[in-house]
């Protein structure tokens, strides 16, 4: 049976334990706490474990959302793990999470790549999967070891990113006009080469040469990606609100991608949106690429800053460029 509406019933995150502060990079870069602070809002990011990988992160903010939702790995039907920083090439880092939860073999398992952008692309996708009435529980995570694809000598990409992981579970209501409301996703496939990896893909696999020239880490053109950054969300979270004829007053709580307090401020003057009802963590993790929103989500849950009956904006940019934005309703 049909569902009338799809609504999260959990959520979890999780940060590893060692914490590196700008003081930290200031002594591999040539940077400083002010600059990256000043350019950022960034103070620290959580690196992982050289033995602790994505499917690891991931699995231990699977198991918390599922704890919150009261549900067990044996009644997921549906594994979606958005990330691009996938423990493997192939299999699907969901698949490992899979075999780590015990999640039964009837559920589908897949990854989903829209860089920063991918936890609401998945959580689109997971609504979506359970409006049909095919599926009936999802478990969502964003999961990144971004850590592993930069290039520690790049002083304009490596301050800024984290590792961590975020987790929802997602299920079927009979009460109408709560839940996911609306989305909006979309990309610009024309700016792929504003943040890519080059080398390690089929197109470019990885040789002594590509890996000597660092062609194996994140290149990022970091001025247009900002102005991509301000003008995408803004124009993701205009358009869903004017589909729902909803005004930026009728949120309650935006949890946007932590990619820069700048870009945040913008996106708050141009909204008319006070910078007191964004959710803000990006100063502890950095941006934790599609990890932020599910982690941000989850914090700002348990902080009680989102109670029943509330509306909140999800919105986010990333690689490809991607863009999407989300309406929920508590
Ligand atoms: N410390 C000190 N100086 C630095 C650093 C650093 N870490 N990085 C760059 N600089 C220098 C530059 O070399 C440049 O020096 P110059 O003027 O002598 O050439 C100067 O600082 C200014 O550099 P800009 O790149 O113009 O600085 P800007 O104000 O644009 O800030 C930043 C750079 C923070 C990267 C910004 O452009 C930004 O945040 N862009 C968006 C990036 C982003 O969010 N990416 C994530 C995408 S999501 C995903 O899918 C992964």
């Amino acid at each position: 049976m049909r569902p009338v509406s799809t609504v999260i019933l959990g959520t979890g995150s999780y940060a590893p334990s060692r914490v590196l502060t700008n003081a930290d990079l200031a002594k591999q870069v040539d940077t400083s706490e002010e600059w990256i602070v000043s350019r950022t809002g960034i103070r620290e990011r959580r690196m992982a474990a050289a033995d602790e990988s994505t499917s690891d992160m991931a699995a231990k903010a699977g198991a918390k959302a599922l704890e919150d939702a009261g549900l067990a790995a044996a009644d997921i039907d549906l594994l979606i793990v958005a990330t691009v920083t996938p423990d493997l090439v192939m299999p699907a880092c969901a698949c490992i999470v899979q075999r780590k939860l015990a999640i039964p073999h009837h559920a589908a398992c897949f990854d989903l790549n829209a860089a920063c952008s991918g936890f609401i692309y998945a959580l689109d996708t997971a609504c979506a999967m359970i409006s049909s009435g095919r599926y009936k529980h999802a478990l969502v995570i964003g999961a990144e070891k971004f850590s592993a694809i930069l290039d520690w000598k790049d002083r304009s990409t490596c301050i800024l990113f984290g590792d961590g992981a975020g987790a929802t579970v997602i299920g079927g209501s009979e009460t109408p006009n709560i839940g996911l409301l609306a989305t909006k996703l979309g990309a610009y496939g024309e700016s792929v080469d504003l943040l890519y990896i080059p080398a390690g893909g089929s197109d470019q696999p990885a040789t002594p040469a590509s890996i000597a020239a660092g062609d194996h880490c994140v290149k990022m053109k970091g001025k247009e990606v900002f102005k991509f950054a301000v003008r995408a969300m803004e124009e993701a979270a205009r358009d869903i609100l004017e589909q729902e004829g909803l005004t930026a007053d009728h949120i309650d709580c935006v949890i946007p991608h932590q990619a820069n307090l700048r870009i945040i401020e913008a996106i708050s003057q141009y909204l008319k949106l006070p910078m007191d009802r964004f959710f803000i963590n990006l100063d502890r993790y950095g941006n934790t690429s599609a990890a932020s929103v599910p982690i941000a989500l989850d914090e700002a849950r348990r902080a009680g800053r989102i109670k029943r009956g509330d509306l909140t904006l999800m919105v986010a940019f990333g690689a490809g460029l991607t863009y999407g934005s989300a309406l929920i309703r508590w």
